[in-house]
Parts: C-alpha cells; sequence; structure tokens
C-alpha cells in the first residue's frame, strides 16, 4: 500500500509517498524559513498564504518522482497540532484530493510522525529501523518529550518541558546573541569551536527527583543575564565559548532523561527525533551514553528528524491497516488530543 502524506503543520510544505514498510518512494519539502527569518520566528499568516502557493507545486513533484496517481492507494494528512491556518491548508488539499481521486484519507498526529520517523527507509537496502517497543526523545520547536513507543498506536508520554520547547530554547538564545532565527543549526556549528566548560550555566530542573520532565526557563534566565551584564561576546572564540557551554549543559540535561527513562522502563532501543536531534553534541552525547548502558540508539537522517510528509504517510499506513478511515468533516487541532496518549498525562503544556 503506497501513502501520499501531506504536512503543513508549520513553516514546511511537504508531501511524500511511503509503503506500510517505511520504504519512502518520494520526499519534496518545501522550506519558508527564509522567508519567517527577518522576523525572527514564524509569523502565523504568513505560513498559511505560502501553504496555499506551494501545496499544489510540492504535491505534484512528490506524485511525480513516485509515479502517479495510479501508484497512489490512500491520502493522510497532518490534522495537528500545529498553526490552525497552516494545517487547514493541508486539509483542504487532502480532502479534496480524496474526493476528486475517490481514495481512502486518515488524519495523522504529527507528533505519531516524529516518533515513526526512525523507521523510515530511503532504500530497499535499508534495515528497517528500530523493533517497538522503544524510547523517543522528541525534541522540535515546539515540543519536548519523552515517550514510550510500544507500537504505533501504543505510545504513553513519560516526561515532558514545563515551559519552553528545547528547539525553541536554542532560537531564544541565539535571538538573544543576535545569530538570527533558526538558532539551533548556528549555535551548532559555534558549538563545535568553543569550549564547553568555558561558562558554568545552572543545569535545567536540577532538582527533578524521580520526575522525567524538563524545564529551561532558569537556563535562559541564566543566559540572558549573562548577556545584560557582560553584552554579546564581541571575539569569534567567545561566542563560540558560549554557545558550546550553553549547548553542553542542554544536551546534558536531554541525555540524562533519555538514558534515565530508558533504564526505568527497561527499554534496549532509544531513539532521537525531532529538529533539535540534528544536533551535533546531542547525536555524540546520546551515543557516548547509550554505548556505556549497552542501549542501541536510532537517529534519523537529519531530513526525517526536521518536519517532513514521509514520516506522516508512515504513520498513516498503521492507521489504514487498523481500518481507520476519515471523512469529509476531517478538521484540524492545535493542540495534541489528549485521547491520543494512552496513559498517564500529566500537566500537559504544549504550544
Ligand atoms: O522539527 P522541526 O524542524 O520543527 C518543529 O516541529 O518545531 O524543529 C525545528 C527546531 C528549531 O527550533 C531549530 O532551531 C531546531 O529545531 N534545530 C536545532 C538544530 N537544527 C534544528 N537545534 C539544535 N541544533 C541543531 N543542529
Ligand atoms: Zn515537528
Amino acid at each position: 500500500m503506497r501513502v501520499l502524506g501531506i504536512e503543513t503543520s508549520c513553516d514546511e510544505t511537504a508531501a511524500a509517498v511511503v509503503d506500510e514498510t517505511g520504504l519512502v518512494h518520494a520526499d519534496v519539502v518545501s522550506s519558508q524559513v527564509a522567508r519567517h527569518a527577518p522576523h525572527g520566528g514564524i509569523v502565523p499568516e504568513l505560513a498559511a498564504r505560502m501553504h496555499l502557493t506551494a501545496i499544489v507545486p510540492v504535491v505534484e513533484r512528490a506524485l511525480e518522482q513516485a509515479g502517479g496517481w495510479a501508484r497512489i492507494d490512500a491520502l493522510a494528512v497532518t490534522q495537528g497540532p500545529g498553526l490552525v491556518g497552516a494545517l487547514l491548508v493541508g486539509l483542504g488539499a487532502a480532502r479534496a484530493m480524496a474526493l476528486a481521486r475517490d481514495l481512502p484519507l486518515v488524519g495523522v498526529n504529527h507528533l505519531e510522525g516524529h516518533l515513526l520517523a526512525p523507521r523510515l527507509r530511503w532504500t530497499e537496502s535499508d534495515p528497517p529501523g528500530p523493533a517497538f517497543p522503544y524510547v523517543a526523545l522528541l525534541v522540535s520547536g515546539g515540543h519536548s518529550a519523552l515517550y514510550e513507543v510500544r507500537d504505533a498506536h501504543d505510545v504513553e508520554i513519560l516526561g515532558q518541558t514545563r515551559d519552553d520547547a528545547a528547539g525553541e530554547v536554542f532560537d531564544k538564545v541565539a535571538r538573544l546573541l543576535g545569530l538570527g532565527y533558526p538558532g539551533g543549526p548556528r549555535i551548532d556549528a559555534l558549538a563545535s569551536r568553543g569550549r564547553a566548560d568555558a561558562i558554568r550555566w545552572p543545569r535545567p530542573m536540577a532538582d527533578r527527583g524521580d520526575s522525567l520532565d524538563m524545564s529551561f526557563s532558569g537556563l535562559k534566565t541564566a543566559v540572558a543575564l549573562h548577556v545584560r551584564r557582560n553584552g554579546v561576546p564581541d571575539d569569534e572564540q567567545g561566542l563560540a565559548d558560549l554557545c558550546a557551554s550553553f549547548q553542553r549543559v542542554m544536551v546534558d540535561a536531554l541525555v540524562e532523561r533519555a538514558i534515565d527513562a530508558c533504564l526505568r522502563r527497561g527499554a534496549s532501543r532509544l531513539v532521537l527525533t525531532g529538529g533539535v536531534a540534528a544536533n551535533r553534541g546531542l547525536r555524540a552525547a546520546a551515543a557516548q551514553a547509550s554505548a556505556a548502558h549497552g542501549i542501541e540508539l536510532f537517529v534519523p537522517p537529519v531530513r526525517a528528524c526536521t518536519d517532513n510528509a514521509a514520516m506522516i504517510a508512515l504513520a498513516a499506513t498503521h492507521r489504514l491497516a487498523r481500518g481507520e478511515r476519515a471523512d469529509q468533516s476531517l478538521a484540524p487541532y492545535a493542540r495534541d488530543p489528549v485521547a491520543h496518549v494512552r496513559g498517564k498525562m500529566p500537566k500537559l503544556r504544549r504550544n
């Protein structure tokens, strides 16, 4: 079964074709990041308008790569969480195509897509990715949480940020330093040339007890105070040192919780996913800590970590296999619906 997936929850217009083995037959992403950058963040109305312009050409390119409509068996679209105006564009397109082509349609939770992304395969010879169950650290611009993924439809949240998402913290610190938007990749690049022990930052939520939650507001404030007192370093090395030491403390907090989650759940597989999983410091630290604990680490290629439609199409293959079908009333949701996640739902706050 080949599914054409559509993703428009944030600032990427994406379409992809994936089969039930996770093999990617087409993968097209049109990023709006350059248009939002001058505003220092994503402007929701601009995102919606740009999706409207990009959606048809992006879908056409994906269809071209996959061999046309004759090769498509079903349609999938991100239903939420995300920017409602942006989601509406994808939903409108998917509903219209399902009607016109008489194809089954399913709505997919964006987070479910991120959690399944390591199971995508880019060539026939690629291994199938992590078997269920696994622990996943999902860190992006809008979300930071740890999950136990027991099956595609059986996911439990183990801990999450109480304030900002990890990517949001990278972006805000980068803005304080005048590095522009998005900040994660820029801090990552500078950090590789800096000394991680140059500045001692407070550890995020050091007194978490046995909670797997995260909180980054204290660290963010500490960086803001430091910059207010000392100014932004005017030399390249000073800037690199600040970035390296900030990144180290973020990465340590994330890796520590991820390993803790694996040990508590007896999980032998750990997945890093979401845009921040592109961070080289995070990848290296997670690889080292996983190896030390005999845990197998899976990190999807960067194109699968950041927002894409292939992960949406893959999640849809599982939903379709369970007999799920949406009708023409399929509507967006801005926040993650509680019903999606099984088990305990602590103080849910997502941006
Ligand atoms: O998953 P994503 O593309 O979009 C969301 O769903 O949010 O994640 C984007 C986030 C941004 O905050 C960006 O700064 C961050 O991921 N990011 C990084 C890196 N690359 C992207 N953060 C740290 N290091 C990176 N190399
Ligand atoms: Zn995302």
